[in-house]
């Protein structure tokens, strides 16, 4: 019985049957901090951060984790213990905090002696870090590559199948420790894609995992990161997640179409929903767009298929994504300047027959369509649909 159940584990990756089952069923949505705060942000604005997700209703929309990234470490104690810096003074404290809320606390390592902004990583440290992680309260690990990198340009040599070895121990050993610490804690490679790391990414136990570079607060770096998934739909679905980084709504760089555009593509994504504006003082646009629940309910059906795209065109592109119940979400993009129609073709979505159509950005059923159809889309814009029997 004990050996099959090793042997069970083993085939799942070094994962738990019940890990597996309870962690990131739908993709993780929340909150992250790099995109806005950077390497300076504090306790306060975590703690600001959770009153928003209350207040603005997103936590009541599944907007629960409140995910610390780079700039919160400090040095480590003579023991070796990890710490808070000088704006983190009681990493538990805040836990709480986050925790009375009816929210969780997500935070960031890296499998390097330093992370990204040249604070402390878990190198060396990992069990210890993970204990740490539990102690306060963590139910997040964001595991960010960084200087780990520079280790594998020189131990692999630029031999591919050496550099996914040696990242798939690094990131199975901070898995298994945070196994032993016996708390379920969603686990989130940041590995930018680097050797195909969505084909063995989940093997590592890792519930999410980046499949390319940091995304910008611009139209170009969200469509090029955004339109670059095609093909990897194959790669995730409950519990393991494709992840194109974080959201830009509200930062500023966006206009609402195009805010629109990465808030439609990513939930057609399946992709993990991690806002990154400053939620206290948001404006009604930003906050409509991200908490809009037709679309989030596209974002988080529970079958967990992955979209793709179907259709190309230049600048225009058509994704679907398969809904649980049959009806299949269908997003029309134009990355044109000028408005334009985009042609669709039900074959396109595998129906023959006439199909009821909603438009989830306007909240309203249009005609039903039985045949090919054209829809005008606005410049850097999306029209979103679910489309049913
Ligand atoms: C990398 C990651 C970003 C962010 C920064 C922090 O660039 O990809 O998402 O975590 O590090 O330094």
């Amino acid at each position: 019985m004990i050996r099959s159940f090793a042997v069970l584990t083993a085939f799942l990756g070094g994962v738990g049957p019940t890990t597996m089952a309870q962690l990131a069923t739908t993709p993780p949505m929340g909150w992250n901090s790099w995109n806005h705060f950077g390497g300076q942000v504090s306790d306060a604005d975590i703690r600001a951060t959770a009153d928003a997700l209350v207040a603005t209703g997103m936590r009541d929309s599944g907007y629960v984790y409140v995910n610390i990234d780079d700039g919160w470490q400090g040095k480590r104690t003579a023991s070796g213990e990890l710490t808070g810096n000088e704006r983190f003074p009681d990493m538990r404290a805040l836990a709480n905090y986050i925790h009375a809320r009816g929210l969780k606390l997500g935070i960031y390592s890296s499998p390097g002696a330093l992370t990204c902004a040249g604070n402390e990583g878990s190198m060396g440290h990992e069990e210890e870090d993970a204990r740490t992680f539990a102690k306060w309260g963590v139910d997040y690990l964001k595991y960010d590559i960084c200087s780990y990198r520079k280790i594998l340009e020189q131990d692999a040599h630029g031999d591919p199948k050496l550099a996914k070895q040696m990242m798939f121990a690094v990131f199975q050993r901070m898995h298994s420790a945070l196994r032993a610490t016996g708390r379920p804690i969603v686990y989130s490679l940041s590995q930018h894609g680097l050797s195909r790391g969505w084909a063995w990414a989940s093997q590592t136990g890792a519930n999410l995992w980046r499949t390319g570079d940091d995304v910008h607060d611009d139209y170009l770096s969200i469509t090029g990161i955004g339109f670059a998934q095609a093909g990897l739909s194959k790669f995730s679905g409950p519990g393991h997640w494709n992840d194109p980084d974080m959201l830009e709504i509200g930062n500023g760089g966006l206009t609402p179409d195009e805010a629109r555009t990465q808030m439609s593509l990513w939930s057609l994504l399946a992709a993990p929903l991690l806002a990154g504006n400053d939620l206290s003082k948001m404006d009604s646009d930003s906050l409509n767009i991200l908490n809009n629940r037709e679309v989030l309910s596209i974002d988080q059906d529970p079958a967990g298929h992955q979209g793709d795209r179907v259709w190309c065109e230049g600048p225009l592109e058509i994704w679907t994504r398969a809904l649980v119940n049959g009806s299949v979400a269908v997003g029309l993009f134009n990355g044109n300047q000028g408005p334009v129609e985009i042609p669709l073709d039900l074959k396109l979505l595998g129906f023959k027959h006439a199909v009821k159509v909603r438009d989830v950005w306007q909240h309203s059923d249009l005609a039903s369509i039985d045949g090919p159809r054209v829809f005008r889309v606005a410049p850097h814009g999306v029209i979103l649909l679910v489309v049913h029997q």
